[in-house]
């Protein structure tokens, strides 16, 4: 991986996280995305704008897939994945769990993750076959055997009220089985957090390619395993997920089939 690509990278994680970071407490202008509990903010866009300009400046002829404006193509084979605001309903509460998250994918795989949590000045930088760091100190996914030992976190989907698959039973029974689980609002922080140990287990039913581009390289490169819901491969475009730190995945997998049938 050239150093250019982690120096962009990182410099537009950074100068990201601290405009959101400088913008938190400022009165919000909120905006609803198909349902009421799906928000965006002024925030999502301008950071995005900031994110995408620092990479199309360096790298011209890569393709950008943003969460806010969307896809555009490159020449480069290259394609930057940009999730701006994770953690937006946090964010527009004034809550300090949100974070930056940034992926490049070459011939269809992710090959380098930076995720910037600005409330703790975490920077966690992951890249393919080289490991996974925060702040310059290598990280690893906790050591945790047994699901009655551990803490997971998950997410519900937004629209919730919706009824159907909403993940309040799959919820319900892993909070039987395990010491605890979290719901921090912030797909991206989950995964940071799972790889450097402080979580031993994550699942969620749906998310969008921008909340695990970076996140699941990370997880992978601290030693964690990362599955769709029924234990096949991760899939990009459309990912449902369970991501551990690889001696649950089995039990989380299980714990879930009994809830939503199927075999994995
Ligand atoms: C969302 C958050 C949330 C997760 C959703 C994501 P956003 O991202 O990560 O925790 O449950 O699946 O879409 O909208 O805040 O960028
Ligand atoms: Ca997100
Ligand atoms: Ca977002």
């Amino acid at each position: 991986m050239a150093s250019l690509d982690r120096r962009v990278v990182i410099d537009a994680a950074r100068a990201a996280g601290q405009l959101l970071k400088s913008e938190l407490t400022g009165s919000r202008r909120i905006a609803y995305k198909g349902s009421p509990t799906n928000l965006v903010t002024e925030m999502d866009a301008r950071v995005e704008e900031l994110v995408v300009g620092h990479l199309t400046a360096a790298f011209p002829d890569d393709a950008v897939l943003g969460e806010e404006r969307g896809a555009s193509t490159g020449r480069s084979g290259r394609r930057w994945i940009i999730d701006p605001l994770d953690g937006t309903t946090n964010y527009a509460h004034g809550f300090p769990a949100f974070s930056v998250s940034i992926g490049l994918e070459s011939a269809g795989r992710i090959e380098l993750g930076v995720i910037y949590d600005p409330s703790l000045d975490e920077l966690f930088v992951a890249e393919r076959g080289h490991g996974a760091t925060v702040n310059d100190h290598p990280l690893s996914v906790s050591t945790t055997s047994t699901l009655d030992e551990s803490l997971l976190v998950t997410e519900f989907p937004y629209d919730i009220r919706e009824g159907g698959d909403n993940n309040l039973r799959e919820y319900s029974a892993l909070s039987l089985r395990a010491r605890g689980v979290r719901r921090l609002g912030s797909a991206v922080l989950d995964l940071a957090w799972l790889a450097c140990g402080r979580l031993d287990g994550y699942w969620e039913l749906r998310l969008g390619p921008w909340d695990v581009a970076a996140g699941s390289l990370l997880v992978e490169e601290a030693g964690g395993r990362v599955t769709s819901l029924t234990g096949g491969a991760l899939n990009l475009d459309s990912p449902s997920l369970v991501a551990s730190n690889g001696r649950i995945h089995t039990a989380i997998l299980r714990a879930l089939r009994e809830v939503r049938g199927g075999t994995p």
